[in-house]
Order: C-alpha cells, then sequence, then structure tokens
C-alpha cells in the first residue's frame, strides 16, 4: 500500500523555522558545474536531501562526473564523457533538460529523453531549442526524444526568449559559458535562481553580467574554467512560502529562518495585502495570522511577480477569506488540477480560462484527496491543516521530490501530520 499524509486540522501553527535550500538553484548549480572538467572539486552547500537531486545526481554521473554527497554537501569533480542522458532519469525531473545546453557546450552533441517534472499543462522546449539553433546548433524531436547537435561548437549570438522562460534562460546560459564569443539573451528570466547559477559561473571564471535583469550577457571561455571553489545554494522561496501561508491560514505565528527578503518580497506583499502581520528580521521573516483575511487579487507572473509555484497555496489562503478572490495565472494557465479536490472538500472555486474565482469563507472538511504534483500536494496539505477532521493526501512520491522532510517541520510548528 502506497504511503498517504494524514493531516488533522484546527492546530495554529507556532515557532521557527529554518528553510532548505532551493531545489531548484540546486539542479540548475549542479547542471553548470558539468561545464568545467578540472579535478578540482566543486563543493555545493545547502544542497536539499531530496529525490529531485538525487535523480539529477544519477544522471550526471551517468555522463561520466564524478559526485559524491554527505548531507547537504555535493562535490563535484572530473569531466563529461557521454552526450547520451538517460532516458528513463530524463524523464523524471524538468531540470534533466539543462543536461543539453550543457553538453552541447561541453560536447558539441546531447541526446535526452524530453524532460518530466510536474504535470501542470504544457511544457513545451520550443524556446530552449530556439535559443541552441541560434547559437548554431541544429536540433529536433523525434519519438520522444531530444536531439542538438553543434559539430563545428556553439558561437555567440544575440537571443531573444519570446517569454522570460526560467529554463531556457537557464539553457541559454549553460550553453553560452563555451560557446565562442559574446551571448546576449534578451527578455531573459529574473528569477533568484537564475542569479544563483550565475554567481556559481562566476565563481568558476565565467564572465557574466546582467544577472536579475532582462538582459544577460555571458562571453564564452573554454579555456579557463576552474573547479576548487564552494557555493552555497540559496534558501527555497517556495518552501518559504509553504510556512508562511500556513502560518497565515491557522491564525499561527511563524518565524521563517534562513530566507532572504528580497526573494519573499512578492509573497510578504500578497501576505500584507491579505491582513497577515509580516515582520523583517535579521535573517527571514515572521508572519502572524491575525485569525481574519482580506481576499486576494493576485496574478502569477514571472519574478518579481507573485511565483506560479505559490499559486495553488494562495488558493488555499483564499478559501479562508470572506469575500471574493481572483487568482490569475499568467505562467503556467493550465495549473488548476487541484481545485476539483479542494471543491471536493468544501470550496467553492470556479475556473474560467487561465483564472479561477474563489468565494469565502469556506468550511473545509477532511477527506482522501490526491495531490498530482509537487505545489499541489502542498497546497491540499495545507487545505488539511484548516480542515474539519482528517483529510489523507495521496501523493507522498511528489512531496519527496521537492521538500526536506516538510512534514517533520509542520509537525515542529504544531500540526498534525503524519505520513503512513
Ligand atoms: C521552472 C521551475 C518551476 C517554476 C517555473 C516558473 C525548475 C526545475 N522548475 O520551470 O518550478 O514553476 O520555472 O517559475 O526550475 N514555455 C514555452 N516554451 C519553452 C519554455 C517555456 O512555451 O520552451 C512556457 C511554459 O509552458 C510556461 C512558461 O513558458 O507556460 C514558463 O515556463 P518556464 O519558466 O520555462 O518554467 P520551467 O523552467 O519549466
Amino acid at each position: 500500500m502506497s504511503e498517504k499524509i494524514h493531516v488533522t486540522g484546527g492546530h495554529r501553527l507556532e515557532g521557527e523555522i529554518s528553510v532548505s535550500g532551493s531545489k531548484n538553484s540546486a539542479l540548475i548549480c549542479m547542471a553548470a558545474a558539468c561545464l568545467c572538467d578540472d579535478e578540482s572539486p566543486i563543493t555545493i552547500t545547502n544542497v536539499p536531501d531530496i529525490s529531485d537531486v538525487s535523480v539529477m545526481m544519477d544522471i550526471l554521473s551517468a555522463l561520466g562526473k564524478k559526485i559524491t554527497r554527505e548531507r547537504d554537501i555535493i562535490t563535484m569533480s572530473g569531466g563529461i564523457s557521454d552526450y547520451n542522458v538517460p532516458l528513463a532519469q530524463s524523464s523524471f525531473i524538468r531540470a534533466s533538460v539543462y543536461c543539453v545546453g550543457m553538453l552541447l557546450g561541453v560536447m558539441g552533441k546531447a541526446v535526452s529523453g524530453m524532460p518530466g517534472g510536474d504535470k501542470i499543462g504544457a511544457r513545451p522546449i520550443d524556446i530552449h531549442l530556439q535559443a541552441f539553433e541560434k547559437m548554431g546548433a541544429s536540433c529536433s524531436v523525434r519519438n520522444g526524444r531530444i536531439y542538438a547537435e553543434a559539430p563545428n561548437g556553439l558561437r555567440g549570438t544575440e537571443i531573444y526568449l519570446r517569454f522570460p522562460s526560467v529554463g531556457a534562460t537557464c539553457n541559454a546560459i549553460l550553453a553560452a559559458v563555451r560557446a565562442d564569443g559574446k551571448t546576449v539573451i534578451e527578455n531573459a528570466a529574473k528569477e533568484p535562481e537564475i542569479v544563483d547559477v550565475c554567481n556559481f559561473l562566476m565563481k568558476m571564471n565565467v564572465s557574466v553580467f546582467g544577472a536579475g535583469t532582462d538582459r544577460i550577457v555571458i562571453t564564452g571561455n573554454r579555456r579557463h574554467l576552474h573547479g576548487g571553489f564552494e557555493h552555497e545554494i540559496i534558501s527555497d522561496r517556495i518552501e518559504a512560502g509553504v510556512f508562511a501561508i500556513a502560518s497565515a491560514i491557522t491564525g499561527g505565528d511563524v518565524w521563517i529562518k534562513n530566507s532572504v527578503i528580497r526573494h519573499n518580497r512578492p509573497l510578504i506583499s500578497t501576505l500584507t495585502e491579505a491582513d497577515v502581520i509580516c515582520r523583517e528580521t535579521n535573517d527571514g521573516f515572521r508572519v502572524t495570522g491575525r485569525g481574519k483575511l482580506n481576499p486576494l487579487n493576485i496574478t502569477m507572473m514571472p519574478f518579481p511577480g507573485p511565483p506560479t509555484d505559490l499559486q495553488p497555496l494562495f488558493t488555499v489562503m483564499a478559501t479562508q477569506a470572506p469575500g471574493e478572490s481572483l487568482i490569475v495565472d499568467n505562467v503556467f494557465p493550465d495549473r488548476f488540477q487541484y481545485i476539483y479536490e479542494l471543491v471536493r472538500m468544501g470550496a467553492d472555486i470556479e475556473h474560467f480560462g487561465n483564472s479561477i474565482r474563489v468565494k469565502g469563507k469556506s468550511n473545509l472538511i477532511g477527506m482522501p484527496i490526491e495531490g498530482t504534483d509537487i505545489r499541489a500536494v502542498t497546497a491540499l496539505v495545507c487545505g488539511g491543516l484548516i480542515a474539519d477532521g482528517e483529510t489523507i493526501v495521496e501523493g507522498v512520491k511528489h512531496l519527496e521530490r521537492g521538500y526536506v522532510q516538510l512534514d517533520e517541520k509542520l509537525r515542529a510548528l504544531g500540526a498534525d501530520i503524519q505520513i503512513i
């Protein structure tokens, strides 16, 4: 029988919690470490111990990289010797697609399965491939495989992304590192995880300008990349959001430590508008619910807009606000599959296009429900925190993909939650 998350609602969350390293940032930096074939190791710290990271380790090891892991520290050294991304593993995680940009730079060739990850609507890779083609590669997708080749190497160029895709920006950056000459990426994503990988690359001796803006300039450097440095992964702003929203909806008081305010600004701003008290501290922020919430009117957008990964959690919050909330997702317009489980629990949610209208306040009732992606499962768990009785959430594997012991952390804050 598969494991399930059992949550009994009605407990106010209170206390301090430390946020783990960012999943998305760790996965990008691991791919970036493979651009350098130095025997001097690259040490990446604050890497979350989650299954997506284990899959990425398996993939990069299969490509030839030497990788060891001890607690939250990963050490990577040596070179890449294969351009075939293992098919099964590539379909487990979205970040496997970063191997294509990296391998094009290192080997001039890449073959990979289509990336996996959360099922949150169509997730094409056309912008990634357009960027590679602009740099001189030929790319195709056939029979569920990505083929990319640049026999004469990649050349620096100007690339305009039609949408500031996080993945395409990362892939263009990774490919540009070993291209000939300068690459300019316009309409680049500005997410903190992009800034983190650019900081990582600068330690490797890559010339990068403009990280965190919509114009990133990279000067290709084949010969002088080096290892022998340490990089600490930024903390996970989406995990911080889970604790913040869990505190807000339970009328709790949670001090979220090891968290960067600038990365959490869109979250804090949304909470403040909902009448939740947010106080900045020297290493994070403290979220105190007043026991009442204002309705939300928010649109998920690329950073610095509210993050789409928190959209399902904002929906749970909206169910507790008297009045009508409007939630729009401009990043993943189809990311609303989870709402039907909340409706079964008693929420009043109407879905139209890329938006939902939530009428609150609803009394949620605990029952068996299923989450089909990482963020949906967390939202349903949060629904369970405020529901009457016991909520049994199916989808433990999704939780383990993205969060370090989220159940234990919520329990430490007073939640009644068990994985059984
Ligand atoms: C990354 C994150 C994910 C987050 C998302 C947006 C990882 C492993 N995942 O996903 O948690 O929710 O950023 O912040 O870091 N698009 C295209 N063509 C492309 C690429 C993207 O049409 O070639 C579209 C997507 O379908 C989506 C939008 O652009 O509608 C944004 O996607 P993108 O920013 O690329 O997200 P990911 O990198 O997949």
